[in-house]
């Protein structure tokens, strides 16, 4: 098998990950991984079984029956189906964020979601975002950034998006769920958030998006010879 590269962005809800990855993926011509779209399948499954994200035992009963299938449409977008059905757009709700951040803590939902993030990035170039990917899922990654940002600026980062969609939006009650989505994914006992040793921090705080590219595609550059 041809040897493949693979760019890990990690970091907290709302640092823009999805957004650069997307963007960088495009440009070098890799594949785009959003990991938490995965976890986010998972726990809308549970949730149309009525099972409460918390309830490991229900997660692990019924978690053999979740088929996913990651899929790419023609201009490059991922698409997540879950047993045959896409749910891309039914992922994305404030809801399934909290219960995305509660099933992944679980051990079995973690294993199963492994092998298949390390399956992608075998056969592929990728670039995957999520919160464990340069710790965990390929720790021997080429490149690894750590991307943040205030919890201010992220929550009213996803205020703006949501006013501009012409949806209602409470700016303090996204900053208390991104808190509380924070304290979750960096306490949790299995793969954690959290940077990796090799991983280059990046805050984004202050920077827009061509200028958070710009550094990324500099940091990529010194380490990929493409
Ligand atoms: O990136 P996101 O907001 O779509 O992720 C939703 C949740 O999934 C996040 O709060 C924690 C979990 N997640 C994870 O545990 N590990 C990953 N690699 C990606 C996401």
């Amino acid at each position: 098998m041809a040897k493949t590269y693979s760019i890990a962005i990690d970091g907290p809800a709302g640092a823009g990950k999805s957004t650069i990855a997307r963007r960088l993926a495009k440009e070098l011509g890799f594949y785009y991984v959003d990991t938490g779209a995965i976890y986010r399948t998972v726990a809308y499954f549970m949730d149309l079984l009525g099972i409460s994200p918390k309830d490991v035992d229900g997660v692990e009963r019924y978690i053999d029956e979740l088929t996913i299938t990651i899929e790419y449409d023609e201009e490059g977008a991922q698409h997540m189906i879950m047993n045959g059905m896409d749910v891309t757009g039914d992922i994305r709700t404030q809801d399934i964020s909290q219960k995305a951040s509660l099933v992944s803590a679980h051990r079995v939902v973690r294993d199963v979601l492994l092998e298949m993030q390390r399956d992608v990035a075998k056969r592929h170039n990728v670039i995957m975002d999520g919160r464990d990917i340069g710790t965990v899922v390929l720790p021997k990654a080429n490149v690894k950034i750590y991307l943040t940002a205030d919890p201010q600026v992220r929550a009213k980062r996803r205020y703006d998006e949501l006013i501009a969609k012409g949806q209602k939006a409470d700016l303090p009650r996204i900053l208390k769920e991104i808190q509380q989505r924070d304290y979750q994914d960096t306490h949790r006992e299995i793969a954690p958030l959290n940077q990796a040793k090799d991983a280059v921090l990046v805050d984004t705080s202050e920077l827009d998006i061509d200028g958070v590219v710009a550094a990324i595609r500099t940091i990529v550059k010194e380490k990929i010879a493409l």
